[in-house]
């Protein structure tokens, strides 16, 4: 596979895409207290990364196998709010840092090759932080996200695609411009239809200690 480097500028622009729409969220105050509070947590603690130095091994794509199912993909946006995020994204998708961490499945050997993040901002990202990660999630179709937790805050801004959100037992369908909440622990899972889906979200609070499957 023909290797891209991802740009800082570029990186930048998908970074500033997803502050930016975040800073409109919480001025629509359409959202629940606690999803906003970690709305202004995860903007504060962005506030204090320095984007001026970019780690170059961070920014090599990986080539991940996840990249042929997005490419074969017909994407839609039509979510309020994540237009610009959606624009960002898709010419960077083959160039982006893709990785999947989790101890491999005997239920589903090839999920490892079908989802992938790609971390921005965090501890293992082109602009370093120990207190909060900032990525794309991207599942492919007809793909289960099993049952996971992790002691991380985390936020979901749905970009792309309509999945099934399941969170303490309670599953909804969220299109793109939904704000998703997960607190620390919260045990949760997705599960995918036709479209592959595509998620902004960020971390806060423990986020060295990888998620793992329950
Ligand atoms: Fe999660």
């Amino acid at each position: 596979m023909n290797m891209k480097t991802l740009s800082p500028a570029a990186a930048l622009k998908a970074i500033d895409a997803i502050r930016n729409s975040f800073a409109a969220r919480i001025s629509a105050r359409m959202d629940a207290p606690d999803a906003l509070a970690e709305l202004e947590k995860v903007l504060g603690l962005l506030g204090e990364v320095d984007f001026s130095r970019a780690n170059a091994e961070h920014l090599r794509a990986s080539g991940h196998p996840v990249i042929q199912q997005l490419q074969q993909a017909e994407f839609k946006s039509g979510g309020e709010g994540v237009s610009a995020i959606f624009d960002a994204f898709l010419p960077l998708l083959d160039a982006l840092p893709w990785r999947y961490s989790y101890e491999p499945r005997p239920d589903a050997p090839d999920i490892g090759e079908r989802m992938a993040w790609a971390e921005l901002v965090g501890p293992i990202a082109p602009f370093s932080s120990r207190k909060v990660c900032l990525g794309l999630t991207a599942i492919g179709p007809g793909l289960l996200y099993p049952r996971h937790r992790h002691p991380a805050v985390e936020s979901y801004w749905v970009v792309s695609g309509t999945a099934a959100w399941t969170a303490e037992g309670i599953t909804r369908h969220h299109p793109p411009g939904t704000l998703i909440l997960h607190p620390a622990n919260v045990i949760h899972a997705m599960q995918t239809h036709n479209e592959p889906l595509l998620a902004a979200y960020a971390w806060t609070g423990e986020v060295e200690t990888l998620s793992e499957y329950v």
